[in-house]
């Protein structure tokens, strides 16, 4: 018998019968950009500015899944900063789409970029929600939830040791309006984009990423501040300095 995953796999595929011509609402077009009335307080990030330049061929033979780190050594502002425009940057202007560095289905960007920062320097530690139209932070909620986190992640540690845990939600509406049912395959596609993204930046940084994909929903939602319907956790990754002796390369 197929399992909800097979049907959903059936049930969105495009056929050329299926197709037609499609009609955009645009009056109904859900908002690109998201922010929060309740921020605590708005926090400008600096100008990225990648410090060496780097070799893409030497980045992708290098490349690993980095679960150690330093609990000790927190992150730079500056490395943030530079992290989260790889991951999701603007690059250019049309009209009102900003396009990103990482690539997204109709150009919809539906994915948002959170951040649970339990060590950077300059931040409070507490809960972040990243703004690329303003390149800032809203700072959505104070104080260490690693425990809580980590337990959301299965009792993966490495949430409670990594100086910063990147959280991807998906706003699904912003894909729904073009896409339909079908936009439930392109937001976990453009996850994987800016999450490579995260990783080939971290690796030229000289830090240690891993992406996680083994959460309870529910909780992590609730930590956000999300619904879990209208928005949901997708994907989370930690970064972090890699511990003396773990086994980072070159
Ligand atoms: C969709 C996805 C989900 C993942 N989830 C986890 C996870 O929950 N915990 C973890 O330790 N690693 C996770 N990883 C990392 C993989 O274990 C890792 O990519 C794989 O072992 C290959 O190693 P490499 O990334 O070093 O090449 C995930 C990777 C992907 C692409």
């Amino acid at each position: 018998m197929d399992g909800v995953g097979d049907r959903f796999q059936k049930e969105t595929k495009y056929r050329p019968r299926s197709i037609g011509v499609q009609r955009l609402n645009w009056e109904a077009k859900p908002a690109s950009f998201k922010s929060h009335e309740e921020a605590l307080s708005i926090i400008p990030l600096p100008e990225p500015e990648p410090k060496q330049t780097n070799d893409l061929w030497q980045l992708l033979q290098d490349r690993r899944s980095r679960r150690t780190y330093d609990r000790k050594r927190p992150l730079s502002l500056g490395a943030l900063s530079v992290l989260l425009w790889a991951t999701q940057g603007v690059t250019a202007g049309h009209g009102e789409t900003l396009f990103r560095t990482a690539p997204s289905a109709g150009a919809l960007y539906p994915i948002e970029t959170y951040l649970f920062a339990r060590a950077i320097e300059d931040l409070e530690t507490g809960i972040y929600h990243f703004r690329p139209e303003h390149f800032d932070l809203e700072y959505l909620c104070r104080g260490d939830c690693s425990p809580e986190l980590t337990l959301a992640a299965l009792g993966q540690n490495m949430v409670e040791t990594a100086p910063v845990t990147f959280l991807w939600t998906a706003l699904i509406e912003r894909s729904k309006w073009k896409y339909e049912q079908r936009a439930y395959r392109y937001i976990y596609l453009d996850a994987g984009h800016i999450a490579e993204n995260l990783y080939l930046a971290g690796e030229a940084l000289g830090m240690g990423v891993c992406t996680i994909g083994a959460f309870f929903d529910d909780p992590v939602n609730a930590l956000l501040g999300v619904d879990g319907k209208k928005e949901f956790i997708l994907y989370m990754a930690t970064v972090g300095h890699p511990r003396k002796g773990s086994h980072r390369r070159g």
